[in-house]
C-alpha cells in the first residue's frame, strides 16, 4: 500500500480500513489480516505505556515502536504519529519526520489544520508523505479539557471544512476525522478529494480507523463510546493467568 493506492480508493469507492499497531505480533497479525494501513499512533502512550494522554509520549518512545511494527509488515502503510512538541517548527518537523521514516514508517501523522499547512507542506517537500488530524485532537487535551464533539455549530463545522481543505492543499495525502458530527464529517469527506478516516465520526468517512486495544478489549479499563469491540482479549488473559496460577499452586 501507498498514499497513492489511499487516494485511488477513494476515487473507486473503497473504504479504507486502518487499525493502530504498535509490536511486532500485532503488527503482523493485523497486515496477514489484509489491513490498509497501520497507524503506530501516540495513543501507545495510554494503551501500552500507562500515560494519562498522548503529551507523554516522546520521539524515543515513537522510533522504539514503530521500529518493531515495520518488521512485522509486508504490504500495509505504516503511518506513524509525530508526537507532542516534536513538529514545532518546519525545521524541526522534517527532522523528526526523517527519524521515523528511518525507524520503517511509511509516512507520518500530525494534529492541525490551517495553522500546520506550512509544516506539512515543508514535510511533502522534503519527500515524505503526510496524514493529517482534525477534530479532536489527542495532543492538544489540556487545553481542550476533555474529548468532545467537534462541529457541533454551523462556525465550528466551517471552521474544520476550512482546515480539511488547507491540509489538502498543504498536499496531505489523507486526514482523520476524530470526533466530528457525522453530517460536518461527510461534508468534509465530499468536499476533499483526499480520503478521511473517522474515529468516532459516522460511517461516510472514506475509512475508519480504531485504536486496536479498543477492538479487541485489550484495554477493559477505558472504551470510548463509538468502539465495537469485537473480542474480549483482557477477560482471556485473566481467564489464562488464573488458570496457571491454579495449576502451579496445586503442583500440577
Ligand atoms: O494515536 C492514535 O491512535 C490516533 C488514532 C486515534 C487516530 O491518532
Amino acid at each position: 500500500m501507498t498514499p497513492a493506492d489511499c487516494t485511488a480508493m477513494k476515487r473507486r469507492g473503497e473504504k479504507l480500513a486502518v487499525l493502530t499497531a504498535y509490536d511486532y505480533p500485532t503488527a503482523r497479525l493485523l497486515d496477514e489480516t489484509g489491513l490498509d494501513v497501520l497507524l503506530v499512533g501516540d495513543s501507545l502512550g495510554m494503551v501500552v505505556l500507562g500515560f494519562p494522554d498522548t503529551t507523554h509520549v516522546t520521539l524515543e518512545h515513537m522510533l522504539h515502536h514503530t521500529a518493531a511494527v515495520a518488521r512485522g509488515v509486508q504490504r500495509a502503510l505504516i503511518v506513524a504519529d509525530l508526537p507532542f512538541a516534536s513538529y514545532d517548527t518546519p525545521e524541526q518537523a522534517i527532522t523528526n519526520a526523517r527519524r521515523l521514516l528511518a525507524a520503517g514508517a511509511h509516512a507520518v501523522k500530525l494534529e492541525g489544520g490551517k495553522s500546520h499547512a506550512a509544516r506539512i507542506a515543508a514535510i511533502v517537500a522534503a519527500g515524505i508523505p503526510v496524514m493529517a488530524h482534525l477534530g479532536m485532537l489527542p495532543q492538544s487535551i489540556r487545553e481542550e479539557g476533555g474529548y468532545k464533539l467537534k462541529g457541533k455549530t454551523p462556525e465550528s463545522a466551517d471552521a474544520l471544512q476550512a482546515d480539511a481543505l488547507a491540509i489538502e492543499n498543504a498536499g496531505a495525502f489523507a486526514v482523520v476525522l476524530e470526533l466530528v458530527k457525522a453530517d460536518v464529517a461527510q461534508r468534509i469527506s465530499t468536499a476533499l478529494q483526499i480520503p478521511t478516516i473517522g474515529i468516532g465520526s459516522g460511517p461516510a468517512c472514506d475509512g475508519q480507523v480504531l485504536v486496536t486495544h479498543d477492538l479487541i478489549g485489550l484495554f477493559p479499563w477505558f472504551t470510548p463510546k463509538f468502539a465495537r469491540q469485537h473480542a474480549q482479549v483482557a477477560a482471556s488473559i485473566r481467564t489464562a493467568a488464573t488458570t496457571f496460577i491454579h495449576e502451579t499452586k496445586a503442583g500440577a
